[in-house]
């Protein structure tokens, strides 16, 4: 395939800060197809991003010149859009997490499976520059092997971020979330592990609670904001895990791998976004890229990747299997 078009469903935040942008700086997309339920949404984009509007979600998978849809709805329907689209041929980045329980990501992996098309899951961590470098510090064994680590994603919450900015926003609603902070930032988290380590989180010790958000009627929220565990994987590493939606303050993004040789630290520093200390002092201090944060929206690298498996025909960098897995350890985190 030489070039493509593309539809997007729901046209939110992710959807105006990412995934229009980067397929409209993408060379080989021809045209972005909007649809929102809010069709008003889906018209202040196709301005923005000099696109079209189609008024139903089937005008998008029946439209035969749409070959690929990237689902940025809210959780709770990803197994519908993402599965129409790919039972209707489509290729399909669906946004994380895959859906809101294991049976219905497995629906989507199932069309998957029927239709042949690509499906990507927006795992954006594991692009991100610093991210890239500890992958390869760690495959190539530079500090040996990895015994343990402990990862952080927090910020201020998503009704800061969404289109909806208010304590009435999908995110704090269960049926519509589902995991809350787990399934919001945790999946990254969870993901990356997976990705840097070669490795899976097989057994989880998880506490979870809503300590602060509150609702639009001042009632506690109805999925967690706070998430602290403590995992071990298939290959034996111990880790530690946090996800919030409480940090008031800078959001921290940060990772930390202790190997038999010394320590990587990941995204402690905005400067030095990679530092390697090694057992007999030596410190290297690697200068990336600044992570993308929601004040801070950078290229994630997601939508060229995703656009490229279908150019070349290749398997996509981040498949519905990973996603399924990550999945599987956040609602071990919740039970
Ligand atoms: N990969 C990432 O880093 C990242 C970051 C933020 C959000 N997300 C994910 O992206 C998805 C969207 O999040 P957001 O922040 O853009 O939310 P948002 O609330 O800002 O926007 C969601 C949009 O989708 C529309 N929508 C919802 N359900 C729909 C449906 N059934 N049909 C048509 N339109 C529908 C809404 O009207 C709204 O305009 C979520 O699954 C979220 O978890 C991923």
């Amino acid at each position: 395939m030489e070039r493509i078009r593309v539809g997007i469903i729901g046209c939110g935040s992710i959807t105006r800060f990412r995934h229009a942008p980067e397929y409209q700086a993408n060379p080989y997309v021809d045209e972005i197809v909007f649809y929102d339920r809010n069709i008003e949404r889906a018209q202040a984009l196709a301005e923005e991003f000099d696109g079209r509007v189609v008024a139903s979600v089937e005008a998008l998978y029946q439209d035969p010149s749409i070959d690929a849809i990237s689902d940025c709805s809210s959780n709770e329907t990803h197994h519908i859009h993402s599965t129409n689209a790919l039972l209707n041929g489509k290729h399909v980045l669906s946004e994380k997490p895959l859906a809101i329980s294991i049976e219905h990501a497995e629906e989507i992996l199932e069309a998957q499976r029927k239709s042949g098309k690509k499906l990507m899951v927006d795992h954006n961590q594991r692009f991100t520059k610093a991210h890239q470098k500890a992958k390869q510090l760690i495959n190539n064994k530079e500090l040996g092997e990895v015994l343990t680590f402990k990862t952080t994603f927090g910020h201020q919450g998503p009704e800061s971020w969404g289109i909806d900015q208010s304590n009435a926003t999908w995110f704090f609603k269960k049926e519509r979330s589902h995991s809350g902070v787990a399934g919001d930032l945790g999946v990254h988290k969870i993901d990356l592990i997976h990705y840097l380590l070669n490795d899976e989180v097989e057994d989880v010790h998880a506490f979870h609670g809503a300590l602060d958000k509150k609702n639009e009627h001042g009632d506690p929220i109805e999925v967690c904001d706070n998430v602290v565990c403590a995992l071990k994987t298939k290959k034996g590493r111990l880790g530690t895990a946090s996800f919030s939606w409480s940090y008031y303050g800078a959001e921290d993004n940060s990772t930390t791998v202790y190997c038999e040789k010394g320590i990587m630290k990941i995204y402690h520093d905005p400067e030095d976004q990679l530092i390697v200390e090694t057992k007999d002092g030596e410190v290297v201090r690697y200068q990336l890229e600044p992570i993308q944060t929601n004040d801070n929206q950078t290229n994630t690298g997601v939508i060229d990747a995703f656009v490229d498996a279908i150019i070349h025909d290749t398997v996509p960098p981040v498949t519905g299997d990973d996603a399924l897995t990550s999945l599987k350890v956040i609602e071990k985190i919740l039970r």
